[in-house]
């Protein structure tokens, strides 16, 4: 039998349509993506790639506040697609609570930020909760009652926000990009914070910093058009990282001041080429240092190497063994430092 999951992510998939007078399109933004999150065993799973590679929408997905066109969403063992809305409001949305970008968007400037605490926390029945959710994030009712958002730090914005979130006591936070906006001063803190929250709660955290993703993560997933591409444990794959692509970022990221070239790259990267992604074959071909004749024509599979997966034909089964997607299931640690970037700490796990 299955191991039990805290969150199992099936074959998770986004098709959008766009309709251009008597044309329409189909644009692939998330592409079956898998993994799992086990049961009673809190980490910090990093999703990270280019932008637009997909991981909003994923995590959007993962909320429920976007629905899939294909794949199973599963939490705590209950199909979370076929909830009814009652179970919905009462039960999944108290237990996976989202941590927004932008601390500064989230509060209407001409609201006390309580206000919004006492919001969350009467929709939720859970008004006894409001000063233990500020305390786990180092504040108190007192320093924020009656305030006004320009009265308040961003990184006091943000903890207030993450605070909101902790209202309903969640067994997982998903977090997208909840640093990008604050002071690089400040940021250390709220990742930091996150890995003290993980002692409650498992925490999904988007960032395009691979520096962070390293320091705070247990897991990494990267994203690449849609793909998850490799799959495992932080140290291992940004350490080390396999696919091409994970290397290309992690060479961007080591380089102290980036080349224009690299600046040029990034701008490009930014936009989306949807033809690629319908063309076949790998979504990295057009870019890869590596890249073979069957790369172009030929979709790689996900190959399981040691404890991470890659979806590359570099691995194909004669040096790895090919698994399905779903074959992602327990977080494991092994692995090396990176130079320039600091140890994160783990827990223990099965390999995968
Ligand atoms: N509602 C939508 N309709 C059509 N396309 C969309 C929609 N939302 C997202 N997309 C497209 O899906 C792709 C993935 O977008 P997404 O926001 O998930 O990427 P991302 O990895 O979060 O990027 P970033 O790092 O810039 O935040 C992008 O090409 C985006 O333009
Ligand atoms: S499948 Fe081919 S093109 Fe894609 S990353 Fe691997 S070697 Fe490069
Ligand atoms: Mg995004």
């Amino acid at each position: 039998m299955a191991e039990q999951a805290l969150l199992r992510v099936d074959n998770l998939t986004k098709v959008f349509l766009s309709r251009t007078g008597l044309t329409s399109s189909r644009f692939v933004a998330v592409d079956r993506a898998s993994f799992v999150l086990p049961m009673g065993q809190h980490e910090i799973l990093t999703l990270a790639g280019e932008s637009g590679s997909g991981k909003t929408t994923l995590a959007r997905m993962i909320l429920g506040m976007l629905e899939p066109s294909a794949g199973q969403l599963v939490f705590k063992e209950r199909n979370v697609l076929t909830l009814k809305d009652r179970e919905r409001r009462d039960w999944f949305r108290r237990e996976v609570q989202p941590v927004f970008q932008d601390p500064f968007a989230t509060f209407n400037p001409l609201r006390r930020v309580d206000s919004y605490l006492r919001e969350t926390a009467r929709n939720f029945r859970a008004d006894a909760n409001i000063e233990r959710a500020l305390a786990d994030v180092g504040l108190s009712l007192r320093e924020v009652q009656g305030r006004y958002p320009n009265e308040l730090s961003g990184g006091q914005l943000q903890r207030i926000s993450i605070a909101r979130a902790l209202i309903t006591s969640p067994s997982l936070l998903v977090a997208d990009e909840p640093v990008s906006m604050l002071d690089a001063s400040l940021r250390m803190s709220i990742v930091n914070l996150f890995r003290e929250l993980k002692e409650r709660q498992s925490v999904i955290y988007i960032t395009h910093d691979l520096a962070t993703a390293y320091y705070a993560s247990d897991r990494v997933a990267i994203m690449l058009r849609g793909w998850i591409v490799e799959f495992g444990p932080v140290r291992r794959v940004l350490g080390e990282p396999l696919h091409p692509y994970t290397q290309l970022l992690k060479s961007s990221v080591l380089e102290p001041v980036p080349r224009a070239s690299k600046q040029t790259e990034h701008v490009s990267l930014a936009v989306a080429d949807t033809a690629a992604y319908h063309a076949g074959g790998c979504r990295f071909a057009g870019r890869c240092p590596k890249v073979m004749d069957i790369c172009r024509t030929t979709e790689p599979a996900n190959v399981l190497v040691d404890d991470r997966l890659v979806k590359c034909h570099l691995f194909a089964p004669t040096v790895g063994e090919a698994v399905s997607a779903g074959g992602l299931m327990n977080n494991s640690v092994k692995g090396s430092t990176i130079d320039g970037m600091a140890e994160p700490e783990h827990g223990t796990g099965a390999p995968v």
